[in-house]
């Protein structure tokens, strides 16, 4: 019997047990030079000038906010296939959150459904959250453009795109946000990181991370501002440091999963990827649109079919602006709902072998 294939899953080697065993054995567990290391690595491979790390993607995002100081009802474009943390960021804020459509088939923001929530939200537009979703490049040139013309800055929600092309090089946005939890490209346990140009939103992201407060000689500090406890430990930025040695081993063999599933769904006709596979993207995820009425079953049914076989799927994501706390009807974004309603992730993650990866095709083959 085939042992259990999550959806996603991290990848660990001895010398990510090596590096985070090195600072164990060290003086600091945390508020050590390995933060440093970690961003100065994370500039490197993305062409930032600076790079904040912090404690989870989640707080990547609000620190990234704050450094933009949204407040109390500035308007927050963010589309609404996406993590619930693309919008609490700026609800943490007290920012109002103007939904987004999406284009149908990629699930990505477009410069047109940009353009439609802009009006829909009446009057000035303080931030914009891109979500590349899956690892997908949303088409960054045009928004920029677009929120030039409005006046409105632009974070990337970078987490699902570590490792694609220009993702983190900020060319046509303020900031970009990371998650290193482990089901993503690298892990760090929980960590994130923002990455960006502008010298003023690191120095204050770095304040903020830690209480709002700068360091004076001896004993003394002052705090300026009301900052968090968003530090990421040196534990976590060894093993990150670590894992991004491997990350364009751990990309391409992402990219060759993806294309094997390409391949595959060819010949299949009730299912069709999401990607448009590209050699510049990154993928975090690989979903496909199931029309689950050809399968005469419902999502659970053949969720569950899978599961019994050993195989972990997962929907990402069901849109943000339907939860209860934001109040929305699945219906308000028509292209949303119907990209929710066909969504389901596939395995695919660095240690998925070429074995498993044919048994989980196997089983599709069946329908
Ligand atoms: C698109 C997106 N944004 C933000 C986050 C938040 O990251 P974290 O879980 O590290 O807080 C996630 C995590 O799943 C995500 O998928």
């Amino acid at each position: 019997m085939q042992d259990f294939i999550p959806y996603g899953r991290q990848y660990i080697d001895d010398d990510d047990i090596a590096e985070v065993s090195k600072v164990l054995r060290s003086d600091f567990l945390t508020c050590g030079p390995y933060i440093e290391k970690f961003e100065n690595a994370l500039c490197d491979i993305t062409g930032a000038d600076h790079a904040v790390a912090c404690n989870s993607g989640t707080a990547a995002l609000h620190l990234a906010m704050l450094a933009l100081g949204v407040t109390e009802g500035d308007k927050v474009i963010v589309p609404t296939v996406t993590f619930l943390a693309s919008a609490n960021a700026a609800r943490y804020c007290g920012a109002k959150i103007v939904f987004a459509d999406v284009d149908a088939k990629s699930g990505l923001l477009t410069p047109d459904t940009l353009h439609e929530a802009y009006e829909c939200a009446g009057g000035e537009v303080k931030a914009l959250v891109v979500v590349h979703l899956c690892g997908q490049l949303a088409d960054m040139k045009a928004i920029k453009a677009l929120c030039d013309e409005k006046n409105i800055r632009v974070i990337e929600d970078a987490c699902h795109a570590l490792g694609g092309k220009g993702v983190g090089k900020c060319e046509y946005s303020d900031m970009a946000a990371f998650s290193f939890h482990p089901v993503k490209t690298i892990a760090m346990g929980e960590g994130g990181a923002v990455t960006t140009n502008n010298p003023a939103y690191a120095e204050k992201m770095k304040m903020l991370r830690t209480h709002g407060v700068e360091r004076g000689d001896h004993w003394k500090y002052t705090m300026n501002d009301l900052g968090y406890n968003y530090r990421v430990p040196d534990l976590s930025c060894a093993l990150g440091l670590s894992q991004l040695k491997k990350l364009d081993m751990f990309v391409e063999r992402r990219r060759r999963i993806a294309k094997a599933y390409d391949a595959f769904f060819k010949g299949i006709d009730w299912a069709e990827p999401v990607l448009a596979f590209s050699e510049d993207e990154a993928y975090h995820l690989y979903p496909i649109l199931i029309d689950f009425e050809k399968i005469g079953k419902t999502r659970e049914e053949f969720m569950d079919e899978l599961r019994a076989k050993n195989i972990g799927t997962q929907v990402h994501y069901i849109p943000v602006h339907a939860q209860p706390y934001y109040g929305g009807r699945l219906e308000d974004f028509p292209n949303a709902a119907e990209y929710y309603k066909k969504v389901l992730s596939l395995p695919l993650y660095y240690g998925l072998s070429d074995e498993q990866q044919n048994y989980v095709m196997k089983v599709l083959s069946d329908y």
